[in-house]
Formats: C-alpha cells, structure tokens, sequence
C-alpha cells in the first residue's frame, strides 16, 4: 500500500502516525487533505536505520550520530539540513528534514519491510489530540486512511522529543520522554530551550492538542472550589486529576484519576482527554501538575490544550 501511495495509519512507541511514502510527493499531500494540514508545516519521517540518516539529511553532524546511538529507535526526532531530492512538500518548504527511528515492532517491521522513509505526522485533525490507540485513528481519519495497523495503546503516550541540529547549537522544538538532560549529557553542551526565531512547527501554535470541550488548569486547592461553582450555575464538569486526589463529588461528574508520576500520567493522559471529551461536559478541570523537568512534556501539553483557572 506505500508502494502505490497510500495512507497506512501506524502505532509507534509515541503516539499513532498517518504514514505514506515520504519520497512520493502524491502519497505525502494525502497526509495533508486527511489531516487538514496547512501545508507549510513539516512532517517528520521515519526510518527503520541511523544509517539511513545520510540517505536523508545533507552533512549528518557528529551530534547527530552521538544522539541516535544513545536513543535510537525511541523518541528523539533530530532536525538536519535536508538532501535536496527530498521532496519540499515533507518539509514544509523548509530546507531541513526531521529524522527518528521509532521504538515499536510493528512500526520498524513496516519500514524494514519498505525499505524506504515513511513520512508520519500524529494520525489526528490539525490541531486535536495525539491517538494513542488504533481506534481513536478509526474515529477520526477512518474514511480517509487506506489501512490502520493496530500495534496496541502507545507505550510513551506523548509525541516524540525533538531537537533541532541544523543551527550552530542544538535546539529544543518539543519536550518529550527524551529530556533535555539525557541530551546535554550526550552531546556535552547545552541545549537551547527557545528557538530564536520562529519555526512553522504545529507543536508550537498556542492552541493545539486540544480536546473540543475548553480545559481548564487548576491548583490542587482550587479544585473543589471551582467543581462546587461551576455545579452551582447548572453546568457540568469533568475532571482529570492525580490518583491520590480525594473530591466529595456527585456521582454524576465524570472522573478520571492519573497516576502522579510523569510516565504513567504521559501515557495515560491523551487517552483520558478524548475520554472526557465525549461525556457532554461544559467543561473540563485538570488538576495542575507540578513544575519540575520531569513533568516537562506534560506540561507543555496541557498548557496548549487548556486556559488557566
Ligand atoms: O512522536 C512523534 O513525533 C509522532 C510519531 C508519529 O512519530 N509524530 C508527530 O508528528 O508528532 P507531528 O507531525 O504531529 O509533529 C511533527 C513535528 C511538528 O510539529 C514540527 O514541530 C516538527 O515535527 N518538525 C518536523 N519537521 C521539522 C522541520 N524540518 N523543522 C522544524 N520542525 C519540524
Ligand atoms: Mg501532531
């Protein structure tokens, strides 16, 4: 089905991705229509081998090859200049070209079987949630994806950690499951957490992950408060919040408890929001989680998914 580009919807350790065959310009404007993707923003592609990196990517710098036999497969993508047959649709008309070898079997069974790249964003809407199972793909991009290749629910849960080597010093674009600590111990030297000039990466819109019914964050100690003020004007709230939260709620607010431990919460946390956004809530209360490093990935995913309280 690559071969004769067409959409393969695939799990990856991170979250599900739309796949096509990223040297066919025809099959990657598919990824596109069925996303509802404007067109200037990158895709990322994905390879069974490093050592397709040079296929791909003009001058692999050292750092490049320190970091994929440190993380590789797993969730790193690394950014690198592009090889100009690269088709410019995949980069979205930037001369760079982001790489990663994903950690799951199915997905490096597909690539070793095809051989070539496969170009994968998240299998949702622009601008919705990550899946992180099959049948979240199904329900929203079924009609428009040839094949849907169910590897289980996503073991990481957030999308892959991504680095930007294509400037002088390395870039942090995403914050994912590879922390920014791993990195600098890796390449020696810092990595820069802002980029200095804007970058077309959908990652980085304000508003994006986001379920359809408004989020909002909240302070532990605010929770209760704003539950018992929402009820009071006759609307319903859903909530997420940490395992070890205790509310005296009615029953009728729908509940779904995370565990308060950034991978366990990562994996889950997607999931939960298409959960609730499906429970005709006015809206929905996430607990806040705290603000160390750790709980970096999720945070920058909740605050793009959510208002403050
Ligand atoms: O974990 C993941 O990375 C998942 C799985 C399927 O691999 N994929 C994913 O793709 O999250 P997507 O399209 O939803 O997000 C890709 C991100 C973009 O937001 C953009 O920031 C970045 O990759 N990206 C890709 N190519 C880039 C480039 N040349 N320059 C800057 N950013 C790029
Ligand atoms: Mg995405």
């Amino acid at each position: 089905m690559l071969q004769q580009g067409k959409l393969v919807a695939m799990p990856t350790e991170t979250v599900y991705g739309l796949g096509a065959d990223a040297s066919n310009p025809s099959a990657v404007a598919k990824i596109f229509k069925a996303k509802g993707r404007p067109a200037d923003h990158p895709l990322i592609v994905h390879l069974a081998y490093a050592t397709q990196m040079k296929d791909w990517a003009e001058n692999v710098p050292d750092a490049a090859m320190q970091l994929a036999s440190a993380f590789w497969p797993g969730p790193l993508t690394l950014i690198l200049a592009k090889k100009s047959w690269v088709p410019v649709c995949v980069s979205g008309g930037q001369n760079t070209i982001g790489l990663r070898v994903p950690d799951h079997p199915v997905a490096l069974w597909l690539l070793r079987v095809f051989g070539g790249g496969i170009a994968a964003p998240s299998a949702n809407r622009f601008g919705r949630i990550s899946p992180t199972l099959a049948s979240h793909v199904a329900e929203e991009l079924g009609d428009s994806v040839d094949c849907i290749l169910d590897g289980g629910p996503c073991q990481v849960g957030v999308e892959s950690t991504i680095l930007d080597l294509s400037t002088g010093q390395p870039v942090l674009l995403r914050p994912g499951r590879i922390s920014v600590s791993e990195l600098e111990q890796v390449l020696q030297t810092k990595v820069q957490l802002k980029p200095q000039h804007a970058v077309r990466a959908p990652g980085m819109l304000a508003v994006h992950y986001a379920p359809h019914t408004l989020a909002y964050l909240c302070a532990n100690d605010q929770l209760a408060m704003q539950v018992e003020s929402q009820l009071q004007q006759g609307k319903k709230p859903g909530l997420l919040i940490f395992q070890e939260t205790i509310l005296d709620l009615p029953q009728t607010v729908p509940i779904i408890h995370l565990p308060f431990k950034p991978s366990g919460y990562e994996q889950a946390v997607y999931s939960a929001l298409r959960t609730l956004d499906k429970q005709q809530c006015d809206l929905i209360l996430i607990e806040q989680p705290p603000n160390s490093e750790a709980w970096h990935p999720v945070n920058d995913r909740l605050s793009k998914a959510t208002v403050q309280c």
